[in-house]
């Protein structure tokens, strides 16, 4: 595995006529992580990860100063994955003189974005950034972040980016608690309390299923939700997916979110439900 961390080292460390799947990350990697690298693998002749924390993802009062990082570890675990080429840039070389921002005009507001102002401009700026580096054939992102994922295709789309959006399923802890970077704020026993977030969206996904409606749904999953000791709740929402616009009844997909703030860590998670 190549290590690299400018542009000009990372043009020329790119192949030619090979197919490149490519998984962006802020690092601290975990299985969720790794499941896209596995991904990756299997689709494509060569691999680039890139682990860079995006300052212009994070508000003034989030947690971008302490925001986990083990480059040494990620190193290996990257190694290990059979990732052919890491990219580490320093924030300089990503924002030389930060005079162009990608600024997304649907779909923002809402969810992570209605509670992050500003958040996805960020991100859409980044992968934007990446990819036109990178030129990958594939790139790789979670479902965790469901919005996100949605707003990069949505982006794709308008931008005519020639790259294929690989969605990959949420990877999750035996409790059901979902693999995050952000997990290691929490304690013990606050990690046992918040794997009943992925209980309580299993359930609110079963009363869809058997035709609960939509507001119902929300308020059984909101009341489960609040009680979870030592936490609450941020958001708990209902869209239609990937518009992310309002749920109907002929939304063919629709994604239930919920964002739960514990005392040191604000954890996201989701399902979908696919009608029929
Ligand atoms: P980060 O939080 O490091 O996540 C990198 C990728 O890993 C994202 O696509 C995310 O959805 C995926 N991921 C995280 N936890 C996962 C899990 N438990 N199961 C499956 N996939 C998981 O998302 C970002 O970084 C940034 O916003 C980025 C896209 C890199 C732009 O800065």
């Amino acid at each position: 595995m190549k290590i690299v961390s400018t542009v000009e080292e990372l043009r020329h460390a790119l192949p030619f006529n090979q197919t490149i799947g490519f998984v962006p990350t802020m690092g601290y990697l975990h299985e969720g992580h790794m499941s896209l690298v596995e991904n990756a693998r299997r689709e494509n002749d060569f691999v680039v990860m890139s682990i860079f924390v995006n300052p212009t993802q994070f508000g003034p009062n989030e947690d971008l100063d302490r925001y986990p990082r083990d480059f040494k570890r990620d190193e290996k675990l990257a190694r290990e994955a059979g990732v052919d080429l890491l990219f580490y840039p320093v924030t300089e070389t990503m924002y030389p003189i930060d005079m162009a921002r990608v600024s997304i005009r649907k779909g923002a507001d809402v969810l992570c974005g209605a509670s992050r102002p500003g958040h996805f401009d960020g991100v859409l700026t980044i992968v934007s950034k990446l990819f036109n580096l990178v030129q990958p054939t594939r790139a790789y992102f979670g479902l965790k972040d469901a919005q996100q994922v949605a707003l990069i295709e949505g982006y794709v789309r308008d931008y005519f980016v020639p790259v294929e959006i690989r969605r990959c399923p949420i990877i999750r802890e035996e409790t059901g608690l979902a693999k995050s970077s952000r997990n290691v704020y929490l304690s013990d026993v606050e990690k046992e309390e918040a794997s009943q977030i992925f209980k309580a969206l299993r359930a609110a996904k079963e009363t869809l299923e058997a035709g609960l409606e939509i507001e119902e749904v929300k308020r059984q999953l909101t009341v489960r939700l609040n009680e979870i000791p030592n936490s609450q709740i941020d958001y708990v929402e209902l869209v239609d997916y990937p518009t992310l616009g309002i749920a109907s009844k002929d939304s063919d997909e629709l994604l239930l979110a919920v964002a739960v703030q514990f005392e040191r860590a604000r954890l996201i998670d989701n399902v979908i439900w696919k009608k029929g």
